[in-house]
């Protein structure tokens, strides 16, 4: 029977640790689907809510190929300044946990985020396993031609952008007088630029086109290589279980996956710390499973009974 349409999720699906110890151990296929909450820990901002801010940003009106068009200086500023903390940042047990159930489960596991930050990358997470749609802030790319750079852990990643607080809160100054820009004021063609295009790094292959970060923007299509290597995981078999942590899974087409686990017959558990705004993992079904919290604290306790504790490695594995 149907819950009555004002009945929330959260008193539908089961917040039972044990009763998920037992639908982890029978699953054979699990899939997780990550986002900017799996970092939160770590010392990462998100991009929706409270820490969707950047200076007087709107973090999302910052990734879209016509604000690096506009503003190719500001957006190298918030990416150059992602760029440094996450640098900075170290991954939380919730990368490890993700980590052993990945190297426990083999092909049965697939992790896809959405995170950018190159911190699941540094547990000993098999790569051909992690599913990284939205790229990574370390790769970066020609706005004009086809070139490409792999692991650039610059820092910063030009001379043109130091991001000590000074001289970015200095830049910004000149950027615009209005506060609180969004997408449509600082697309206004009179705000001036923040850095001149000339200071900011080129590239090397045609030499005139800018560098950007290798990052998916809004708008954008997202990696086909990728994208065909989770179709093929799908389409192998049933799937038991999706792990839906920390996303407001509300950008599509990763917010889709949900959909696409469930029709292939896998129970929804997610993990968020606001229960509230689930994006397409809301509807939570009798079977499913709802943990509210922090996920480098709920995802060990999750994950416990298929991790070996022994052989637990928590050891962070360094960028080259
Ligand atoms: N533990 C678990 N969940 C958390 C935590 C935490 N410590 N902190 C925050 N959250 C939850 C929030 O409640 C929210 O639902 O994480 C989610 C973060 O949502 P978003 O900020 O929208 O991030 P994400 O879902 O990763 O965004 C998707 O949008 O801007 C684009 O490309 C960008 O990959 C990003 C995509
Ligand atoms: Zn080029």
């Amino acid at each position: 029977m149907r819950p009555p349409r004002s009945m929330p999720n959260h008193a539908i699906a089961s917040t039972s640790i044990d009763e998920f110890h037992e639908v982890l151990r029978t699953s054979k296929r699990i899939v997780a689907l990550c986002g900017a909450g799996l970092s939160a820990a770590s010392g990462l901002d998100t991009f929706r809510g409270a820490g969707g801010m950047w200076r007087n940003y709107q973090a999302t009106s910052l990734a879209t190929p016509e604000a690096f068009e506009k503003d190719p200086g500001l957006v190298w500023l918030f990416y150059g300044y992602r760029r440094h903390k996450a640098l900075q940042a170290k991954p939380n047990m919730g990368h490890f946990a993700l980590a052993e159930l990945a190297k426990k489960k083999g092909d049965g596991f697939m992790c896809i985020t959405q995170n950018v930050d190159g911190l699941s990358q540094r547990t000993p997470h098999p790569r051909s396993q992690l599913k990284l749609i939205h790229d990574t802030l370390f790769d970066l790319k020609c706005f004009s031609c086809d070139y490409r750079e792999i692991d650039n852990f610059n820092d910063p990643v030009h001379p043109s952008l130091t991001i000590d607080d000074e001289s970015v809160t200095a830049r910004l100054a000149g950027a615009s007088t209005n506060p609180f820009h969004n997408r449509i004021a600082f697309l206004d063609p009179a705000t001036p630029q923040t850095i001149d295009p000339a200071e900011l790094p080129h590239c090397p292959k045609c030499t005139h086109g800018l560098l950007r970060p290798g990052v998916v923007w809004f708008g954008e299509s997202l990696p086909q290589d990728t994208l065909k290597e989770i179709d093929d995981w799908f389409d192998q078999d049933r799937v038991d279980l999706i792990l839906v942590i920390g996303t407001s899974a509300a950008v599509y087409p990763a917010a889709g996956y949900v959909q696409i686990a469930k029709r292939h017959g896998a129970r929804v558990a997610v993990v968020n710390m606001d229960k509230d705004s689930l994006g397409s993992a809301s509807n939570l079904r009798k079977t499913d499973f709802l943990f509210q919290g922090d996920a480098a604290e709920l995802l060990p306790q999750m994950l416990g009974p298929i991790r070996d504790r022994r052989k637990a490695s928590v050891k962070e594995v360094k960028f080259k």
